[in-house]
Formats: C-alpha cells, sequence, structure tokens
C-alpha cells in the first residue's frame, strides 16, 4: 500500500537534490511523496545550518508538526515517522534528540542511502534513532537510480563535502570531506537525465570547481574535462556548474569556457570581501586581486560571461576601510546577481571565536550599502537585454494562462506568451521590458534550438 512522505526543504541546491534522492530512497519502501504534511505517514525536515536561526525554525517546525503526529495517532490513522535531516541533524543532532523526543530519526547528509535501516529500526522501537556518521563507502555507490524524471532542468551532484575551511563555514564540518564523483558515475546519471528529457544539467557541489574523477580511460579528469564528455551527450543543450571557489579555476575549466557551446556563459564565483586582511582572516587563501586576475582571464575566454557572487558583511574586525574595499571589488567586477549576508557567528567555526565581532547596526548599515550597489548593477545588466534577442529554454507554464517562463543563458527568468508545446524547447525571445528579478518578451519569429554547430531555425511558432 502507498504511504506518504511529506519532505521540507531548507538552503541550497545540493538540499533540493538530495531531498529527491531521499525520495528515491524511499519509494521502494512504498512512500510516495505529497504536497501537505497532514496526515503524512513520514515526514522529512532537510535543513539548512549555513546562517543563523536554522535550528530555532527547525525547533518550531517540530512544534507544529508534533500536534499533526498526535492527530494521526488519535484518529487511529497509524504512525507518522517524523526526520530531521541535513545539516542541522549533523551539527546538532544530539541536541535534537534532547529537546524533542518525539522526532523518530536525526540523520546527517552523508548516511542517505541507509534510510531502509534506519526506517525498520524506528519502526521497531520508540525512541530516536541518531545517525550523524561519515559512513566509508560512499552514498552515491549505495543511492538507486533516479525514480522520476527532474524535467527539463535537473540538478547533477558531482562533487560534495569542502576541505577549504574558511573560517565562518560550518560546511567542512557538516557535510565532512571533499569527495568526487567517478566520472562514469556522473556520465551515466546524466544521459539518464537527457533520455527522461532533461535539456540543461546544473552540476552540484560544494566546491564543485575542485570536482577531480577518475574518467573511464583510468586518468584523472577535472571539471573542464568532465563538462566537454557531458557536452558530447545528445540532447544536452545546456551545462551549469555551482558553486566554485576561485582557487580551483583551473585553466582547462577557463578554456571549456570558451570551447563548448553548451557551458553557459555565467559563473557563480563568490569572494566573499574584498579586503585582503579580511580575505586573509577568512581563510580564504587569495586575494582580491587574485579574483580580479582570475575574472579577466574567464572575460578573455568568454566576453559575455556574466558573474554571481556571495558577500559576507561585518566579519569579525572588519573596519570601514576594509568594508569599502569589498564596495570596490564590486564596482570593478561588475556583477549581473549576487547574494550577501550579514555575518553569522557559526558554532564550532574559529570566526565565531575571534574577537572584533561587530554590531548588528554597522551590519545592517554594510549589508543595506552592499545590496543598493549590488541591485543596481542587477537592474542595469537586465536593462541591457532590452531590445535584444536572447535564447530561453522554457521549463514551466506561467501564472497567467498562455505564459510560459524559462531561463536565460543568464540564468535570467523570463516570461513570455507562448504556446505550450513550446516548453522544454530553447527558443529565442525579444525581450520587450526588465524587472529587478526577471525579463518580459515576446517570442521571436521562428523557434531556434542551439546545438553545438551554432543556432539553426528549426520552425515558426506560436
Ligand atoms: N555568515 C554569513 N554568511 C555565510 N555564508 C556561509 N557561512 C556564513 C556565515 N557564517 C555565506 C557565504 C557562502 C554562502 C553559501 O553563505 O557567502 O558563500
Ligand atoms: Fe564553506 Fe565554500 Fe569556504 Fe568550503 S569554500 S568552507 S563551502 S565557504
Amino acid at each position: 500500500m502507498s504511504k506518504k512522505l511529506f519532505i521540507k526543504t531548507w538552503g541550497c541546491q545540493m538540499n533540493v537534490y538530495d531531498s529527491a534522492r531521499m525520495a528515491d530512497v524511499l519509494a521502494p519502501l512504498g512512500y510516495r511523496p505529497v504536497d501537505e504534511p497532514d496526515g503524512a505517514d513520514m515526514v522529512i525536515l532537510n535543513t539548512c545550518h549555513i546562517r543563523e536561526k536554522a535550528s530555532e525554525k527547525v525547533f518550531s517546525e517540530l512544534g507544529r508538526l508534533r500536534q499533526l503526529k498526535d492527530v494521526k495517532a488519535e484518529v487511529g490513522d497509524g504512525r507518522m515517522i517524523l526526520a530531521v535531516a541535513g545539516c542541522v541533524a549533523q551539527a546538532e543532532g544530539e541536541e535534537i534528540v534532547a529537546r524533542a523526543p518525539f522526532v523518530d530519526m536525526v540523520f546527517g547528509p552523508q548516511t542517505y542511502h541507509t534510510l531502509p535501516e534506519m526506517v525498520a529500526k524506528a519502526s521497531r522501537k520508540a525512541g530516536s534513532v541518531l545517525n550523524t556518521d561519515f559512513p566509508v563507502e560512499s552514498k552515491f555507490d549505495f543511492l538507486p537510480d533516479e525514480s522520476a524524471s527532474q524535467g527539463v532542468s535537473a540538478f547533477l551532484a558531482v562533487q560534495e563535502g569542502c576541505d577549504k575551511f574558511c573560517t565562518f563555514c560550518v560546511v567542512p564540518y557538516t557535510r565532512g570531506a571533499e569527495f568526487s564523483r567517478p566520472g562514469a558515475q556522473i556520465v551515466a546519471e546524466a544521459r539518464r537525465l537527457v533520455a527522461g528529457g532533461t535539456r540543461e544539467i546544473n552540476l552540484l557541489g560544494q566546491n564543485v570547481n575542485a570536482w577531480h574523477g577518475e574518467g573511464p580511460d583510468g586518468t584523472t579528469w577535472g571539471l573542464g574535462r568532465l563538462v566537454r564528455e557531458l557536452a558530447d551527450i545528445d540532447g544536452l543543450e545546456r551545462i551549469r556548474y555551482t558553486t566554485s571557489h576561485p582557487r580551483d579555476m583551473e585553466d582547462d575549466l577557463i578554456r571549456a569556457h570558451a570551447e563548448v557551446p553548451q557551458l553557459m556563459p555565467y559563473l557563480h564565483l563568490p569572494v566573499q570581501a574584498g579586503s585582503d586582511r579580511v580575505l586573509a582572516a577568512m581563510n580564504r587563501k587569495h586575494t582580491a586581486d587574485d579574483y580580479r586576475r582570475i575574472v579577466d582571464r574567464l572575460r578573455a575566454a568568454k566576453p559575455d560571461l556574466a558573474l554571481s557572487g556571495d558577500f559576507i558583511v561585518g566579519f569579525p574586525g572588519e573596519s570601514d576601510a576594509d568594508f569599502a574595499a569589498t564596495l570596490r571589488l564590486v564596482t570593478d567586477v561588475g556583477y549581473a546577481q549576487a547574494y550577501s549576508f550579514k555575518y553569522s557567528a557559526r558554532p564550532g567555526t574559529p570566526a565565531a571565536l575571534e574577537h572584533g565581532q561587530l554590531p548588528e547596526d554597522v551590519k545592517d548599515a554594510r549589508l543595506a550599502a552592499l545590496q543598493q550597489l549590488l541591485n543596481a548593477q542587477q537592474q542595469a545588466f537586465n536593462q541591457s537585454f532590452v531590445g535584444r534577442t536572447v535564447p530561453v529554454l522554457f521549463d514551466r507554464v506561467g501564472k497567467r494562462a498562455g505564459q510560459l517562463l524559462g531561463k536565460s543563458p543568464y540564468l535570467q527568468s523570463v516570461h513570455a506568451d507562448a504556446n505550450e508545446r513550446l516548453l522544454g524547447r530553447i527558443v529565442e525571445v525579444r525581450v520587450d521590458a526588465a524587472h529587478p528579478n526577471s525579463l518580459a518578451g515576446s517570442v521571436a519569429t521562428g523557434e531556434y534550438r542551439s546545438s553545438a554547430t551554432g543556432t539553426q531555425p528549426v520552425e515558426a511558432t506560436v
């Protein structure tokens, strides 16, 4: 009999990918995903620990779910297995078990392939099953093949964990040491996705450009080589990768941007700060000028490449002059889009213990100034598309009838009136208006499908 599974996902794209894979592992046990937690047989909270208030959010969600669990038991509808997964589970597993003993399973990101055993254990006994191991075997060798198509645009995890140990970051502790999946396994997963209708693959990793895997020929591949191999898959039209570290931006990967048409001209390359003093304190292992030089090399290889970034303001000890250096770097580089955060002291990370933690109002003011600059850059970037024609991969129907939504090569959301049969296809769209977070356009005459040999008209549209 089919059992109802509800998964709530917070945080990064890796968590979105992991949630889909957890559903895959649970499918043979009869669990089918549902959209609401009410009456579910299993609820999994897939959590994020990267910034503040993460665990408080989890505990308040657990409070609500406990009521649903009680109601289900009271009406004789069986037991709701309540689970906490992800990085909060990894970092604060014991505290969750102590504070919320009604939770049945608490497990970290490296254990998802063992879910069937954990469910069996949790079903047999009262109390919580806690599993925050870093098993010696790789979960990727034990996860089943994807059970459902991910759609037009799919995530594919190629790398997990991080060895960089930026002093503000929990990832090396919650996700563990850097691990790269073997090339053949990734190519096989990509082929299955494309056979299921995927046209765009976003390669995922906490430090994705550090990926190094064994190729089927026994040699070691870097990410540039992997991208070239994936580009040979018929029907795969777009390749992206995220998130990258400047130190791992190898020449071959930069060259791939020039040489592989399927590799999109858009790169998320976080720098975090523009002051060398702060970068050193963050243990980023590069200077602001190193970063500028990498951007120059990327743009020399691919002149229309656009950048996205992550920034932290108010790192311990950050002075006004340090912050001004961040604004200067942003001005020099010019971002199409970016994420910016106030520094948040994470328990167990070295920066949390540093003197010179800054008051909230200083962080607030710096964040506002930085966001004003980044928003202006994003707005100008979007505005520069008005009147131009861009290839859009339509991947969803819009809110309004007759409208489709898709992505430009630069990951801008584009909406246009278009026939539903254009879903899953790359279509030339003339941009009529730019909004802060999206573009509005109309389908240009003639539909175009990009291919390795260039852009070819296919047929008339709309
Ligand atoms: N405080 C604020 N922002 C953080 N990030 C990671 N850790 C912290 C922290 N302790 C941000 C970084 C990273 C992004 C995913 O989250 O900018 O690139
Ligand atoms: Fe965290 Fe990224 Fe630094 Fe790794 S490289 S420690 S994931 S911020």
